[in-house]
């Protein structure tokens, strides 16, 4: 019999989701007041958590969570070179095209589409709609954002006619959105309040850990959103990852070596799933197979290969002055990556603490670094600082 492949992910959204039950119940709550009062849910949810942490897989759930409760939903990845707005636009008119509505074909959505397409200033014919091309408008203003309104207004009643729960809209890394777009949603999010009927959407996003500031520099309220961060995984969800998948197969790990990926992994998923797919790859185990410690010593390298290469594009965006910082970072963290004081780094790079102002923040909006409490901070990546320490010969 061939190997059995592996079940791991990494890179990709897992079968199974573990520790997000929380986040998963909220976002079936909100699904249920859409599907069964039709209701309008005026806050926008936004999960949020450094890179390989599992925004995306998160979202993706909730996407088929939403697909269950018979809502059309719109997916976008947001793109700094790309209208947030018109690509949410152009998703809802496939989604709905895919249960019968003919945006095209209905002529106040069609006019609501071209002159919100107009006020945009977005092109082409992604939608399938005759689009407006005029090079346009100022985003961002009120214009835009009542167009917009109406649109999802529109949509939704379209939607709910068909005997859709509503929309579902979905963005991902919701920081890298143009700044204008975001107002153009938060403040249509704010009029569709007063709507009636009531409109039956509900926006979910996840993004860096920058993007609390991103959002409330966007708009000057801040209420409409509700943030969430993402946390690593505890000790028994980081093993539920690692045991459940083999346990489909019959092919369990001995708690031995379970305990040092544990360790190595530090709850944070992407690694989780580096480890156990190289363990799995490399013991090839037919079902009954008890996976042993000898495992890691022979996957180390590879792994360990892969990792560097990631540690290496992540230190290759930073400027030669932040990654001075993050030298001075990795040699203050020490092997059990403890959080670093801001003081301290200051103190070891010579400068003044307000010097760091600036690097810091563009390591944060990287997601290098995150914050780790008042005046800390730390690593976004278990086992960057030991990189980093070897690369600078530190
Ligand atoms: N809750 C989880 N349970 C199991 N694996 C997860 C979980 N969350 C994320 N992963 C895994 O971690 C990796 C990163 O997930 P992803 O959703 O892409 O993170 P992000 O979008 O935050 O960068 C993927 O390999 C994915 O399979
Ligand atoms: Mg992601």
């Amino acid at each position: 019999m061939p190997p059995l492949p592996s079940p791991y992910t990494p890179g990709e959204a897992p079968p199974v989701l573990v520790g997000r039950g929380a986040q998963l119940t909220d976002a079936q709550a909100d699904l249920a007041l859409l599907a069964t009062y039709g209701r309008f849910l005026g806050r926008i949810r936004v999960h949020v958590g450094s890179r390989g942490v599992g925004k995306t897989s998160l979202l993706k759930a909730v996407r088929d969570e939403a697909g269950r409760a018979g809502a059309v939903v719109a997916w976008v990845t947001a793109r700094g070179d790309e209208s947030l707005v018109a690509a949410l636009v152009a998703a809802l008119v496939r989604a709905l095209d895919d249960i019968g509505v003919d945006v095209g074909r209905r002529t106040a959505l069609r006019d609501r589409l071209t002159s919100l397409t107009l006020e945009l200033g977005a092109g082409g014919t992604k939608a399938g709609v005759e689009l407006d091309v005029s090079p346009a408008a100022a985003p961002g203003t009120g214009a835009a954002s009542a167009a917009f309104g109406d649109f999802v207004a529109l949509a939704a009643a379209a939607a709910r006619e068909r005997g859709s729960a509503g929309l579902c809209l979905l963005v991902d890394e919701v920081q890298a959105a143009p700044r204008e777009d975001l107002r153009t949603l938060a403040y249509a999010w704010q009029e569709l309040q007063q709507a009636t009927p009531e409109p039956s959407a509900v926006v979910i996003a996840a993004g860096l850990p920058n993007s609390p500031d991103v959002l409330t520099a966007a708009v000057t309220f801040s209420e409409r959103f509700a943030f969430r961060t993402l946390e690593r995984l505890d000790d028994a969800d980081a093993a539920e990852v690692l045991e459940a998948p083999a346990r489909d197969h019959e092919v369990s790990w001995h708690p031995d070596l379970l305990a040092e990926v544990i360790a190595l992994a530090q709850g944070y998923p992407y690694f989780l799933q580096l480890f156990g797919d190289a363990v799995w790859r490399e013991a090839g185990p037919p079902a009954g197979t008890v996976l042993g410690t000898d495992l890691l010593a022979r996957t180390r390298s590879r792994v360990d290969a892969e990792l560097a290469t990631m540690f290496r594009a992540r230190w290759g965006k930073a400027s030669p002055g932040e990654q001075r910082v993050l030298g001075a970072m990795a040699e203050l963290t020490g092997p059990a990556e403890d959080d670093v004081r801001r003081g301290e780094i200051a103190e070891h790079l010579g400068v003044s603490s307000n010097d760091l102002g600036v690097p810091r923040r563009s390591l944060l909006d990287k997601g290098l670094i995150e914050v780790a409490g008042r005046g800390s901070l730390r690593f976004t990546v278990p086992g960057f600082a030991a990189w980093v320490r070897q690369e600078t010969g530190g």
